[in-house]
């Protein structure tokens, strides 16, 4: 094994050390938040830092980066109070990693980048046309991480919509046959295929 110190990482150039270190967390499911501002101007980026807070109630966290330059996300969800999480077709991997992009304000990604904004009756945030699962979220809570100023901004599920009519026991949306794209770090994106799902681990063998 290799090994590489603190002081090795911290000595890296800014982008080698960032994307070395966000390829730390693994494959995550790279996800579009939708937004909207006040002057009705859809916004949408990608995110890959979505993590499970819990289930009752049902919880789910972004990580926001500081709010030291133009945040467009973090602006309309403090300003509507609510956003939207669409999963992405593994097809569309180079659409949405352009919505990373900085555009101005008043550019929607959904245009530039080839995405359909739709809206529900119950929130007043855009989701994607094209993605299999879609989320809508209010805001409860933001937690400034201390440590670096990021937030994880905490919502609260008020919906969701899937591709195909769950059938009666299907408690689990199978991200694998829904054909949905993971990223590694900030550049390098995966499809999945599924393993194996096992009963619930009781007792100690
Ligand atoms: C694969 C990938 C994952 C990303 N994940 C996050 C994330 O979890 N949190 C975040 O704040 N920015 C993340 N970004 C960066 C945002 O997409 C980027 O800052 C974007 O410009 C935000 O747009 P906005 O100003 O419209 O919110 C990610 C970028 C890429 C390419």
């Amino acid at each position: 094994m290799i090994r590489v110190s603190k002081e090795g990482i911290l000595a890296l150039e800014k982008l080698d050390r960032t994307k070395l270190v966000n390829s730390l967390s693994g494959y995550k499911s790279a996800v579009l938040i939708g937004t909207q501002n006040q002057a009705g101007a859809n916004n949408l980026a990608i995110f890959s830092s979505v993590v499970h807070i819990g289930a009752n109630p049902p919880l789910m966290g972004i990580v926001q980066r500081p709010a030291s330059v133009e945040r467009h996300t973090y602006e309309n969800i403090k300003a509507s109070g609510v956003f939207t999480i669409n999963h992405v077709p593994i097809a569309f991997y180079e659409a949405a990693h352009q919505t990373s992009a900085r555009y101005p304000r008043e550019i929607s990604e959904f245009e530039a980048c080839g995405f359909t904004p739709v809206f529900s009756e119950t929130i007043s945030a855009p989701y994607v046309a094209e993605s299999p699962l879609r989320i809508g979220l209010k805001l409860e809570e933001e937690i400034e991480i201390k440590s670096n100023q990021t937030i994880l901004l905490i919502g609260s599920i008020q919906e969701l919509f899937v591709a195909h009519q769950l059938a009666e026991n299907e408690n689990h949306i199978d991200l694998s046959s829904l054909n949905t794209l993971l990223v590694q770090g900030l550049d390098t994106y995966y499809k999945v295929e599924k393993m194996a799902t096992l009963p619930y681990a009781k007792f100690a063998k």
